[in-house]
């Protein structure tokens, strides 16, 4: 147990603990301003901006003896009977320094800088520069650099090397480098050699000062305009933490956000980007029944009650269940066509895969497994069914004729169904298809004689545009409803690794889409709005692998296998 004097605070830190005198002086609210140091980086002590006056309390007779010079709380291991100084006029005047010597040299860029707002160069100097500036003021702009994924601005940069020691230490793939000496360093890539690697966005969130840009979101939004929310990013199973940031229900921007036991500080580009499918023009916006040759639209008020008595008069059904779904979603759905048909097989749908999981040094995995929540939809419907039954195993059963209904539950980001998968639902009476975008299963796009495009949207790929001639032509479905986006809804996800996390909606649908959860809310006959908590509770309480997520739930998320552990002769998947 070390016991820490902060300014007149004593702190207790446990032994198992590590930190040094920034995070030491977190826990008792105090900021020590910080440019080089970073949680998930090693530590180079080069900014100068954390120094502190540190002494030692001799054990015997309480007597203090403070150090003559200043050291960087960065760098300095918080050790029992340490005494922390941080706002002396000492020190107030080497940050003041420190913050002059790093303006002298520094475009007068603010006004149209992508990271004001929040830029700690601008923070810093407000509350701890000085007033007046001793230097000629020489304005100028920065220099723009292309170094790859992101666009660097040469003269904003501080030389903290945080990008540097990134690319080094947690992409593993060494593109960054500074270059020359003393007042005219700079960040640079080796020609031919630009930065682009999966996880090169980080380097955006990780600089302190607007050098180093996000090309997907330069100059579109200011960012005191926009509000964040905490989300999960659904690209693949690892289940980043993120913060959703939007303006009047448009995202702007995805980012990470902290969670050790996930994604730490970090998340991939693929995650980062992969949220331009929300605001699409081609995405399904009103629900619609097919008769015969032509299409009607329909209106929600009446839609619950038609629906279920469609289905009803159908006779045997099957319900295919997308991983994109929530855990809620899934209960519910679930829950819905098993009180019409007790019989109806629970069909767990595609499975998007790309290539193999990629590590990284760093430790940072993204996988090969492109939905959010699969390991959720599986003991969901491990709990409803002895069997779960996979999508290819259930296309045969389709042929067979025996199924007379079937509802699919699809909301995957890019074309999920080809030409022969989806020629044999043909034979099914009533086919219920909910989706983000028009799919060969759906009524087709020219049927209700609506051009659409639908842009590609892979990782940071520019997008491309591909119209209704390729695409969709299908009469299939009897009904096709739209589905609402990941930031659309409010759930949770399984992640990889057993992890729910639950994140709240961030923004509206569009006009005419109605979520998932509050549709089936309502074929459930349940009163009042749509309450996610209350059914993950109920979930909770009837399945032994969600019952860690009874209690409240961290930001972090929480861990189902430490009940499974518990119970193991019990589980239910
Ligand atoms: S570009 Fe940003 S992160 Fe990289 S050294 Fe400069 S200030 Fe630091
Ligand atoms: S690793 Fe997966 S979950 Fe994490 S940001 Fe990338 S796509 Fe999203
Ligand atoms: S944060 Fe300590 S020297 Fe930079």
């Amino acid at each position: 147990m070390a016991v820490v004097t902060i300014d007149q605070h004593e702190i207790t830190i446990p032994d198992a603990r590590r930190l040094n005198v920034i995070e030491a002086a977190r826990l008792v609210g105090i900021e020590i301003p910080h440019y080089c140091w970073h949680p998930g980086l090693s530590v180079v002590g080069s900014c100068r901006m954390c120094l502190v006056e540190m002494g030692r309390r001799d054990p015997r007779t309480g007597k203090v003896e403070m150090l003559e010079k200043l050291v960087p709380a960065c760098s300095t291991p918080a050790q029992d009977g340490m005494v922390i100084v941080t706002d002396s006029e000492k020190v107030r005047r080497a940050r003041a320094m420190v913050e002059e010597g790093l303006l002298l040299r520094h475009p007068i860029d603010c006004p149209i800088c992508d990271k004001a707002g929040e830029c700690s160069l601008q923070d810093f100097h407000f509350k701890y520069g000085q007033g007046e500036r001793r230097a000629d003021l020489r304005p100028f702009t920065s220099r723009r650099r292309d170094v790859g994924d992101v666009t660097l601005f040469v003269d904003r940069c501080v030389m903290c090397s945080r990008c540097v020691r990134f690319a080094a230490e947690v992409s593993g793939t060494h593109e960054l480098m500074v270059t020359r000496r003393g007042a005219r360093e700079e960040i640079d890539v080796v020609d031919g050699f630009p930065l682009a690697n999966n996880l090169s966005g980080n380097v955006v969130d990780l600089c302190p000062v607007g050098a180093l840009c996000d090309k997907d979101f330069l100059y579109r939004q200011r960012v005191w305009y926009m509000r964040k929310h905490p989300g999960v990013c659904t690209g693949c199973a690892t289940g980043c933490s993120i913060w959703v940031e939007e303006n009047q229900d448009r995202i702007y921007r995805l980012r990470p956000r902290e969670n050790r036991l996930v994604n730490k500080w970090w998340i991939c580009n693929e995650g980062r980007y992969g949220y331009h499918h929300v605001h699409d023009p081609g995405r399904l916006i009103r629900p619609r029944r097919r008769e015969g040759e032509s299409t009607i639209e329909l209106d929600w008020t009446t839609l619950p009650s038609e629906l279920e008595s469609r289905l009803k008069r159908a006779g045997r059904l099957a319900v295919v269940l997308s991983p994109h779904l929530t855990v809620e979603e899934a209960y519910l759905l679930c829950k819905f066509v098993r009180q019409i048909d007790r019989q109806a097989a629970l069909v767990l749908g595609p499975i998007p895969t790309v290539g193999a999981d990629e590590h990284f040094p760093g430790g940072f995995t993204v996988s090969a497994e492109k939905c959010p929540n699969r390991r959720g939809v599986e003991a969901i419907v491990a709990h409803f069914s002895d069997r779960m039954t996979m999508f290819e195993e259930f296309l045969p059963e389709l042929e067979r004729g025996r199924i007379r209904g079937v509802w699919v539950a699809g909301g995957y980001k890019t074309d999920w169904i080809d030409e022969t998968t989806a020629r044999r639902f043909d034979a099914v009476e009533v086919l219920v298809v909910q989706d983000l975008f028009p799919s060969l299963l759906g009524i087709g796009a020219e049927i209700g004689g609506a051009r659409f495009h639908r842009a590609r949207h892979v990782g940071n790929v520019p997008h491309s545009q591909r119209h209704v001639g390729n695409v969709p032509h299908s009469q299939r479905a009897t009904y096709e409803l739209p589905a609402a986006a990941f930031a659309e809804r409010n759930g949770s996800y399984v992640n990889r690794g057993d992890r729910l996390q639950s994140a709240p909606w961030a923004i509206r649908p569009p006009a005419g889409v109605r979520t998932e959860g509050s549709l089936f809310w309502e074929l459930l006959g349940r009163a009042g709005l749509y309450d996610a908590r209350a059914v993950l509770n109920e979930v909770a309480r009837e399945i032994l692998y969600f019952s860690a997520a009874l209690g409240p739930l961290p930001d972090v998320g929480i861990d189902l296998k430490v009940n499974l552990l518990a119970n193991d002769d019990k589980s239910t998947i």
